[in-house]
């Protein structure tokens, strides 16, 4: 039996549910069950009858589906798979800072990518795919506190009018990416499209056709005008992208080091680690049960708030 065919057969023996993140390599993503951005597993984890769910994507993630998820097994095939926004904001730090501005009665909105400790201490969490939203129904007479990707909180200001106070996080991977490497590339392909990731600097930001979440790329790539698009993110979406818009000549854009970006955390997984992790479950995601309440609730209001009608 080959791997992939151990993986589907543990699968069915664990009634398990494989989520892989848009970033996951090639044969991860074509055993999964979804494969999504962090919005659309974060609803699918919730939705699921399995009795095992297995996250293909980083530690925040997993995280994310054991919240909501209490009574169900949560594994992941690497343990080390972590995160730079998570890391640039410890909950200690955020809870100091609250506590110093506490007369400020800031509502913290808290993009997913943090920790379930961070998630603890937040009104409402975000993502990538519906930050906006979320932010246009945060209450007019607060300030906001937006924590932990600086990037992706001046984008969301910049698209709702709305001021906010941001924490100085970043992804190390989309700060990669610089006003002269997407020149670069758009001087090789001068009629592309450039979509970008909001994690991505002003400067990119600036350079780019459409900003938008992992998933909105594919709507964006499959309806555009053109055959040519740059691509500004992680290199596994190239992945996913090419499976879904075939017609479409899909071009990684590179950063000043390399001719596309990976991001060391989510490149940890392999197909073996995924065969590993069905067969021991292990490594298993575990959370304090008080603290995993506290998570649930500003987890909850996105997803509620996510469906609402305002845009
Ligand atoms: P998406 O929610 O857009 O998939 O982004 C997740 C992420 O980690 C981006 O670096
Ligand atoms: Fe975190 Fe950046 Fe990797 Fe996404 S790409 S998981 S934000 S380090």
């Amino acid at each position: 039996m080959d791997l992939t065919q151990e993986i589907l057969a543990l699968k069915r023996s664990r009634n398990a549910v494989i989520l892989a993140h848009n970033y996951q390599v090639g044969e991860i993503q074509d055993v999964a069950d979804f494969v999504g951005d962090s919005l659309g597993l974060a609803y699918q984890a919730k939705a699921t009858a399995a009795d095992v769910i297995v996250f293909c994507g980083v530690h925040f993630m997993a995280e994310t589906a054991k919240i909501v998820n209490p009574g169900k097994i949560v594994v992941l095939p690497d343990a080390d798979a972590g995160c730079s926004l998570e890391a640039s904001c410890p909950a200690p730090q955020l809870e100091a800072y609250l506590t110093a501005n506490a007369a400020k009665n800031y509502y913290v909105i808290a993009y997913i990518n943090c920790s379930g400790a961070v998630k603890a201490l937040s009104d409402v969490i975000c993502t990538s795919g519906n930050a906006v939203k979320i932010v246009n129904q945060a209450p007019a007479e607060r300030p906001i506190l937006f924590v932990p990707d600086a990037n992706l909180g001046a984008w969301v200001m910049e698209q709702t009018g709305r001021k906010m106070d941001l924490w100085q996080g970043s992804c190390y991977v989309h700060v990669e990416f610089t006003r002269d490497s997407i020149n670069r590339i758009k001087a090789e392909y001068p009629a592309a499209l450039v979509v970008a990731h909001p994690e991505c600097t002003l400067a990119v930001r600036l350079l780019a056709d459409e900003v938008c979440s992992t998933e909105k790329m594919i709507g964006y790539c499959r309806d555009a005008p053109v055959k040519d698009i740059i691509v500004v993110t992680e290199s596994g979406m190239l992945h996913r992208l090419r499976k879904e818009c075939p017609d479409k000549n899909l071009i990684a854009g590179p950063t000043e080091r390399c001719a596309c970006a990976d991001c060391r955390y989510m490149k940890l997984n392999t197909l073996q680690k995924l065969r590993d992790c069905l067969a021991d479950l292990q490594p298993r995601v575990e959370m304090d049960e008080v603290l995993r309440a506290q998570a649930e609730r500003p987890l909850l209001r996105m997803l509620e708030q996510s469906l609402s009608p305002v845009l």
